[in-house]
This record gives structure tokens, C-alpha cells and sequence, in this order.
């Protein structure tokens, strides 16, 4: 529930952002992004006070932005054996080339992955669980959690991965742990509530990331997860509008 100064703060900020330039109101969203990130990097959402009120805020601006949550979820029907396996080998090639950017590590994807953000069935999932035509970026990162204590801060995508199709590749769950309880892709709605979105081997979600303050949990000791980030944008907007 949105604190009384953070539902008159976000009315504030919304006030401000209609008379900024689409140039401006991108660094206002990037600010209040990293924003949001900074005050619970570990998703650990405070309960009170200012921290509380700047949280509440940040959130409910950055819904604001665009359309927000998951239209879907589940193993694909375009997500053959094939195709899952070789983006699998894909991921485990392109992980030599691998950066540690933060508590996680990225590299771009390479011809599976692009291939994937051409296919004509997925690009259609995709648009009929939107109820949207969606038209790929061709941008798609590989991001490996490869220890204990990796995350990923709560934070909303660029332009470029409006739409994001998330795939999870790979996941060592830890001994004992049930894999509906190890870490997952968190989302957070308008309120600042949060909805954990567990992912199995093989399935995906397609997430509206420019309008979804999302993160993924703190990894436990002994837990690997690999997954696959693949951008879309929406038809209404062209490529140029992105810089390509
Ligand atoms: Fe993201």
C-alpha cells in the first residue's frame, strides 16, 4: 500500500515529467531506476519511513512509464528440445566471453539467440499475449548467476528491451531446496507489491520491462541460474526511435 507522500510525491513527478523532452523523461526514468535499486538492492523492500516513501515512489513513477507486467508465462510452444538445447550450448560457448558487471555476469547472445528474436512464432506469442504487435530488437544477452550471493538490483529495462522474452537455460537448485523456492524473477506493481515469477528449465516470460520494476532474488549458497534475455519493442515504435 503507497504511503499518503509518496501517492502525492509520484503526482509531483508526474507533473514535472509532461513537460520534459522524450530525451529528458529518459533520464528522469534512468535516475529513478537506479533510484529504486539503490534504496533495496536485494530486494529487501523497506517498511517505514523515508526509505519507505522514496521506494513507494520510485515504483509507482516507473509504472507509469509504460504498460506493466507479464503477459505470459510457461514453456512456449515454439520452445522445442532443439531449439532450448541450442541455445543451452549457446550460452555455455558465449560464457567465455562472459563480464562480471555486478553481482552477475552478461554476454551478448550470439546466432541461436538472434535467430530466436526472428522467429516468427515466438514474435507472435509474443504480440497475441500483449494483445500488441511487438517487432524484435535483435538485441538478447545471456546472464549467468554463477554463485551464492548473485542477484540482480530491482530496476526497469531500456527501450530496447521494451518487451523482454526471459528464458531460463540452465538452474542448479541447492540439496534439499525445492526449485519453486530457490531464487526467482521478482515484479513489482504500482503499489510496490511484489510477485515472485519462478521459472523452470525451458519456460519463459514475457515481461513489459520499460513499465516493470523487476530483479532476481539473492542466489543461495550452491545455486547457478542461466538465462536468456531477448528485446523486443512495440510496433507503434520504430527502430529509430531507439538509436538503430
Ligand atoms: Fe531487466
Amino acid at each position: 500500500m503507497s504511503t499518503p507522500t509518496s501517492k502525492r510525491l509520484s503526482r509531483r513527478i508526474a507533473e514535472f515529467s509532461e513537460g520534459l523532452s522524450d530525451l529528458e523523461r529518459f533520464n528522469l526514468n534512468l535516475i529513478m531506476s537506479i533510484g529504486v535499486g539503490g534504496i533495496a538492492p536485494r530486494g529487501d523492500v523497506p517498511e517505514a519511513g523515508v526509505r519507505k516513501d522514496a521506494w513507494d515512489t520510485g515504483i509507482s513513477v516507473l509504472s507509469a512509464t509504460g504498460r506493466s507486467g507479464v503477459s505470459f508465462v510457461g514453456r512456449a510452444p515454439f520452445m522445442t528440445d532443439d531449439l532450448l538445447s541450442g541455445l543451452q550450448r549457446e550460452a555455455v560457448e558465449r560464457k567465455s566471453i562472459s563480464h562480471r558487471t555486478g553481482p552477475q555476469e552478461l554476454s551478448p547472445g550470439g546466432s541461436a539467440a538472434e535467430a530466436l528474436s526472428r522467429n516468427p512464432d515466438a514474435i507472435s506469442l509474443i504480440s497475441d499475449s500483449l494483445g500488441e504487435k511487438v517487432f524484435p530488437t535483435e538485441i538478447s544477452t545471456y546472464l549467468y548467476y554463477t554463485s551464492g550471493g548473485d542477484y540482480l538490483y530491482p530496476h526497469v529495462d531500456t527501450d530496447i528491451f521494451s518487451v523482454n522474452l526471459i528464458t531460463m537455460l540452465e538452474r542448479r537448485v541447492p540439496e534439499g531446496k525445492r526449485e519453486e523456492d530457490a531464487s526467482a524473477l521478482v515484479i513489482y506493481d504500482a503499489d510496490a507489491n511484489p510477485r515472485r515469477v519462478p521459472l523452470r528449465v525451458g519456460e519463459s516470460a514475457v515481461l513489459m520491462a520499460s513499465g516493470t520494476v523487476h530483479a532476481r532474488e539473492t542466489l543461495a549458497p550452491g545455486e547457478k541460474v542461466t538465462i536468456l534475455t531477448v528485446g523486443f519493442q512495440y510496433q507503434g515504435l520504430k527502430p529509430s526511435d531507439f538509436g538503430q
